[in-house]
């Protein structure tokens, strides 16, 4: 067992944090970004825990400088943080907002001045509202539209910006936002909902070729993944379990690094031709994992719901999934169960060999509410811990022969947690959403000695 105090990475190793539009940017009607599909889902009574909405969040929009010190002191290498599409063409088509546009200027020139490495994701979830109401995902149409968008950002920032991603995790847009009602747009389709799927995988391949052909390069995706765990040997049991793996993790890594979707899925897709195999498969530079916790999936049981990331799912899916027990829970009730990450690692090298582009760890990190002491301090040791054992599997991963580039922590700052609105907190950083006070976690401290161990 590795027992020193650091686990330790390749000098070349990229350090970096991540946020998202929605979750951090607040200042939702200002310089004239557009409505999203959350500014809309957030103003629907019941929706989200305690009313919360992203109306404010970090006020990030006024604070960056402020946010962009505090990575700075840090040592990250990057900061993965997401466009506002409605900022920057608030119908999701036609002209350009230049204030809009202007923010993200400023922000990533801070960024660069501070040596910190932008590296944008095009689409963090928050849909023009205007493209919502045109059948937003459901419709074939935004993915054209979001190849515009990805074209008007590469032209713009390709000198400026060395990573990109192009969507994060279409498979909870696609379950949660369609499929179950738990997201924006809040429709419950079921599996009615996969055409959402296609058609964002559709706009990846087509906001690679986009972001390629105005001069953009080294591009990825962050799609979620989690390992899948059978209830049990019971030849029911895995067949569920192996769906769900299909449905959840394969639908959206498959096409992409082969061009194929996974043949237990295919039932449920619009037929495909061909050639949207061949856009969803344009090479990539690298493959993003965002991935927190394995699942664990048996055959249906009767008023048994469902459950993803935590949220009941329709009971009459043809599967469940499970509690995972005898293992330590964040406060999102999320089991911590660190070799899984290894498993999960390892799984998509033995599945995909050779057509493995190098890997980035996109998103990883842990809810935990700790706040201030009353000297100040906030001493969130479980999150400390949680990302020590994640990093010393993800370098087992590494030594296992998986290549992984990067490891980017979600999150910079506590924030806007989608439909648990601000009752569970991410960040290395504790925000204060009455005042705005930033104050670093005694996580940050350790990020910051462990960035600093790796770089001798
Ligand atoms: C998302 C983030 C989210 C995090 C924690 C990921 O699924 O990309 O936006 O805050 O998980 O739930």
């Amino acid at each position: 067992m590795d027992t020193s105090r650091f686990p330790s990475f390749p000098s070349d190793f990229v350090w970096g944090v991540s946020t998202a539009s929605y979750q951090i940017e607040g200042a939702v009607n200002e310089d004239g970004r557009g409505p999203s599909t959350w500014d809309a889902f957030v103003a629907e009574p019941g929706r989200i825990h305690n009313g919360d909405t992203g109306a404010i969040a970090c006020d990030h929009y006024h604070r960056y400088p402020e946010d962009i010190a505090l990575m700075q002191e840090l040592g990250v290498d990057a900061y993965r943080f997401s466009f506002s599409w409605s900022r920057i063409q608030p119908t999701g088509k036609g002209a350009v907002n230049a204030v809009g546009l202007g923010f993200y200027d400023k922000l990533v020139d801070g960024l660069l001045e501070a040596g910190i490495t932008p590296s944008p994701t095009l689409f963090h979830w928050d849909t023009p509202l205007a493209l919502e109401e045109t059948g937003g995902w459901l419709n074939r149409e935004t993915a054209e539209r979001f190849a515009d968008y990805a074209q008007i950002l590469g032209e713009h920032f390709a000198d400026r910006i060395p990573r990109w991603i192009t969507i994060n995790e279409p498979v909870v847009v696609t379950m949660l936002g369609y499929g179950a009602g738990i997201h924006a747009p809040g429709l419950a389709l079921g599996f009615d909902a996969l055409p959402a799927a296609h058609h964002l995988l559709l706009a990846h391949g087509l906001g690679v070729q986009a972001l390629r052909s105005a001069g953009a390069s080294n591009i990825g995706i962050a799609n979620n993944h989690a390992l899948t765990w059978s209830a049990s040997e019971s030849e029911e049991d895995r067949a569920a379990a192996g769906l769900y793996e299909n449905i959840t993790n394969w639908l959206f890594a498959d096409p992409i690094l082969t061009g194929t979707y996974p043949e237990a899925v295919a039932p449920f897709l619009p037929p495909v031709p061909d050639s949207d195999l061949a856009i969803i498969s344009t090479p990539i530079d690298w493959y993003g994992i965002n991935s927190y916790n394995p699942t664990l999936v048996g055959a249906p049981t009767t008023g048994d719901a469902a459950l993803m990331d935590g949220h009941a799912l329709d009971a009459a899916l043809p599967f469940s999934l499970r509690e995972i027990q005898g293992y330590p829970r964040t406060d999102f009730d999320w089991p911590v169960v660190p070799e899984a990450f290894t498993q999960l690692l390892v799984s998509f090298k033995e599945r995909y060999g050779e057509s493995l582009p190098p890997l980035f760890i996109t998103e990883n990190g842990a809810s935990y509410s700790d706040g201030p002491d009353d000297a100040g301090r906030v001493q969130d040791q479980r999150r400390i811990t949680y990302t020590d054992a994640h990093l010393r599997a993800l370098k087992a991963a590494m030594d296992a022969g998986v290549d992984v580039r990067g490891y980017f922590h979600w999150s910079l700052l506590d924030n806007f947690e989608w439909a648990a609105g601000y009752s569970q907190r991410f960040g290395l950083v504790h925000v204060d959403y009455q005042t705005q006070k930033r104050t670093p976690k005694d996580s940050y401290y350790w990020y910051q000695e462990l960035i600093r161990s790796n770089l001798s």
